[in-house]
């Protein structure tokens, strides 16, 4: 292969699956009478339309991995258009590096051969300023500016201490005056009022805007700043405000972790609160390295957190199995008049002052 130039390699684009075109439920029939992860999936597909069919249930998605940049966005926005998830805590590479990134007009693109064998050598990639995640490529000067905007958007507000989902949704707005027309989950949480929380917002493109941000304002008080205690306080309200919960995991990560504590958070807090009483997790991690990724929804019975009646892990890549979850549930339909719940216009009454 020749050397290739940037506009070689960034022409093709990663399209978004659209789980409303595809029809799951057939596969996930068939699942259910064979073995292994495919009759596990099915029981999770059965699973989620039972937390969607229980009215009393609010639904928390959780997020990690690279789900945005590959491919995985348009499902999302379903879910969330369609009042098939509530709240949703994240990693901020996914809300802020790929989706919002996306919102500003950018995209990710397809690289050439696979993860294990990649066709372009990574030092080519570093001269010609692509970055890259396992197959996909992403033009890191988009990224620079999608960094740059972050700044903006906090320079913009007064300063203080934000939670994560205030700063999200002050993003929302962003896109919703500047981009209106480009599909995305903030953009789609932004306008159902669904919260989105992401504990380790420092930890991604957040994180290179509010160091240019803060150091070009250092005096005490002339700052925004992150406030981690906020968010977990925040998504705890979620569980006081609405406690019967379930919870839909992609991935593992801080988000596992942290949709898990709230219920004890809440009891802590004096009250009555039900462990989380449907739980399912796709994910490729398993108990052999003893981290909290590949960790029982069982083993979080024993911490009071998740109920074992409905609980379902499945093992394998969540690009292959969330798309058919996600399918079968949107086609089963048991969303069909479960309520708005708007948790990000509760939020904004805060018991606690700043
Ligand atoms: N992922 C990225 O490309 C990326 C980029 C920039 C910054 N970050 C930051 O790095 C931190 C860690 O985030 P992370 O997203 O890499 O999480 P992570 O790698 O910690 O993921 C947690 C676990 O989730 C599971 N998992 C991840 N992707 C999966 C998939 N596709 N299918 C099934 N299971 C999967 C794995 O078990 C993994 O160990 C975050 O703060 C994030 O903002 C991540």
């Amino acid at each position: 292969m020749n050397k290739p130039t940037k506009a070689d390699l960034l022409a093709n684009t990663v399209e978004h699956i659209d789980i409303t075109a595809i029809d799951a439920r057939p596969v996930v029939d068939a699942y259910r009478h064979t073995a292994f992860q495919a009759r596990n999936l099915a029981r999770a597909a059965d699973i989620y339309s039972m937390m969607l069919a229980d009215k009393e249930c609010a639904v928390v998605l959780t997020l990690a991995g690279s789900l945005i940049s590959a491919g995985m966005k348009k499902a999302i926005v379903t879910l969330i258009e369609n009042n098939m998830v509530d709240a949703i805590v994240s990693t901020g590479a996914n809300i802020v590096d790929q989706d919002f990134f996306e919102g500003l007009g950018y995209r990710h693109y397809i690289a050439p051969g696979s993860p294990e064998a990649p066709v372009v050598d990574d030092m080519t990639l570093r001269d010609l300023a692509i970055d890259r995640i396992y197959d996909t490529y992403i033009d890191e000067d988009e990224l620079r500016e999608c960094d740059d905007t972050m700044r903006k958007i906090f320079d913009a507000l007064p300063p203080g201490a934000y939670s994560s989902r205030e700063l999200i949704d002050a993003m929302g707005a962003y896109l919703e005056e500047h981009h209106a027309d480009i599909e995305g989950v903030v953009l789609a949480c932004h306008r159902k009022r669904v919260p989105i929380i992401v504990p380790a917002f420092s930890d991604c493109s957040a994180g290179f805007g509010i160091v240019l941000h803060q150091m070009a304002r250092p005096e005490a008080g002339a700052h925004v700043a992150f406030d981690s205690g906020k968010d977990f306080r925040e998504l705890t309200q979620v569980k006081l405000i609405n406690p019967s919960t379930g919870l839909l995991m992609l991935g593992g990560g801080v988000p596992k972790n942290f949709a898990q504590d709230i219920v004890v958070a809440a009891e802590l807090l004096g009250n009555d609160a039900p462990m989380h009483k449907y739980a399912v997790q796709l994910t490729v991690a398993d108990s052999r390295d003893g981290a909290l990724s590949g960790s029982t929804l069982r083993e979080a019975c024993s911490w009071g957190k998740v109920d074992v009646v409905h609980e379902q892990m499945v093992f394998g890549e969540a690009t292959t199995t969330f798309p058919i979850l996600a399918s079968d549930a949107y086609h089963r339909a048991a969303w069909k008049g479960r309520p708005e719940r708007r948790f990000n216009d509760a939020l904004a009454n805060q018991p606690v002052a700043n």
